[in-house]
């Protein structure tokens, strides 16, 4: 049976870092406040010049160079980003570009936190039914240039990176066990950017009225949030057949550590069992499980055969998980 493995995986940060200090002088806000209650200590922006497709593009020639394999031999690059260089052509056009990745399709994929889990859940369906073997998957976000930098209930959580993996065919037993997604478009308006797109395009007037920016509505955000995430995990290993002490590492979407200690305590895992970066980048959106990701491979937290449980939840309203064999 054809399986999807991870065979690499590569990050990039801007180095421009934003600290709870630097915000306390541009809205008022405290560092005691951000940090306790969602875990953030700094963030990185992005330089003016850098796009998405800038960032990936690192995180990409990184995961490439570590799997040992040129561009030339991608079939695919699905692209996760709700921050895109342009609305159109796609970012993964201009990565793929960028890559000399000339026998490469590539396309993107908008599913705001969740959209990493969603090119995996792609790249999974496409090998696995044999159309494509090697596809490069990227989350990433520059969305310092879609914050509203007023606006004291947003503007303290995000931050800007990417993260990328080389997926490909493989016939052992482990790699990719499950890969589950979801959506909820009735929740549409609780996080979303409603300026700048075919419903309200660009004018004097969506510019007054700050419509370029993302919008949410946090503490609903929240709380749903929570609630989905509990049930997607006991799913995922329910699905699986494995119980949460089976688990060997929860990879969860960094958004808010509040959120983070309520999936673990579901789980009952000891949170030396849980990747957390967010005090040092936020929350990236679709960067955030391949950075972190990234972090735990590198760092030797990943090993051989262990099961990894990776969890997002964002925008659309989406949601998605993902087990992994590693
Ligand atoms: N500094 C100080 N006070 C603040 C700040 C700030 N930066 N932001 C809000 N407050 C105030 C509010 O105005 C409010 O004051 P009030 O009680 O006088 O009205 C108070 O703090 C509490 O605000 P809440 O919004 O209720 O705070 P909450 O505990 O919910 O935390 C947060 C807010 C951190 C945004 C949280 O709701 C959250 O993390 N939500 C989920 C975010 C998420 O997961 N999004 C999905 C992924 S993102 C994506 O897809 C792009």
């Amino acid at each position: 049976m054809l399986r999807t493995k991870i065979i690499s995986t590569g990050s990039y940060v801007p180095d421009r870092v934003l600290t709870n200090q630097d915000l306390e002088r541009m809205v008022e806000t405290s560092d005691k406040w951000i940090m306790e209650r969602t875990g953030i200590k700094e963030r990185r922006r992005a330089g003016d010049n850098e796009s998405a497709s800038d960032l990936a593009y690192k995180a990409a020639l990184q995961a490439l160079e570590r799997a040992g394999v040129g561009a030339d031999t991608l079939d695919l690059i699905v692209v996760a980003t709700i921050t895109g260089d342009m609305p159109f052509p796609s970012t993964a056009c201009f990565l793929q570009h960028k890559l000399g990745a000339k026998t490469a399709a590539a396309f993107d994929v908008n599913a705001a936190c969740s959209g990493f889990l969603y090119t995996l859940s792609v790249a999974n369906a496409y090998i696995r039914g044999g159309i494509y073997r090697r596809v490069l998957i990227v989350g990433t976000e520059v969305l310092s240039k879609f914050t509203d930098w007023q606006d004291r209930n947003t503007c303290v959580l995000f931050g800007d990176g990417a993260g990328a993996a080389i997926v490909e065919a493989s016939t052992d037993d482990s790699g990719v066990l499950s890969v589950d997604i979801y959506s909820d478009g009735s929740l549409a308006e609780l996080l979303y950017l409603p300026g700048g797109g075919s419903k309200n395009p660009c004018s004097t007037d969506t510019l007054n009225n700050r419509m370029h920016y993302i919008k949410m509505k946090g503490n609903e955000t929240f709380k749903i949030a929570v609630r989905t995430l509990e049930q997607l995990v006991l799913d995922a290993l329910q699905k699986n057949n494995l119980k949460s002490s089976d688990i060997s590492l929860l990879i969860p979407h960094q958004a808010n550590m509040r959120i983070i200690l309520a999936t673990a305590t579901r789980l009952g895992l000891d949170m030396d069992k849980v990747m957390i970066n967010l005090d040092k980048y936020g929350n990236t959106s679709a960067a955030s499980i391949p950075i972190a990701f990234d972090e735990a491979v590198t760092s030797g937290r990943v090993k051989k055969n262990d099961y990894l449980l990776l969890e997002a939840f964002g925008g659309g309203l989406t949601w998605a998980s993902a087990l992994i064999r590693w």
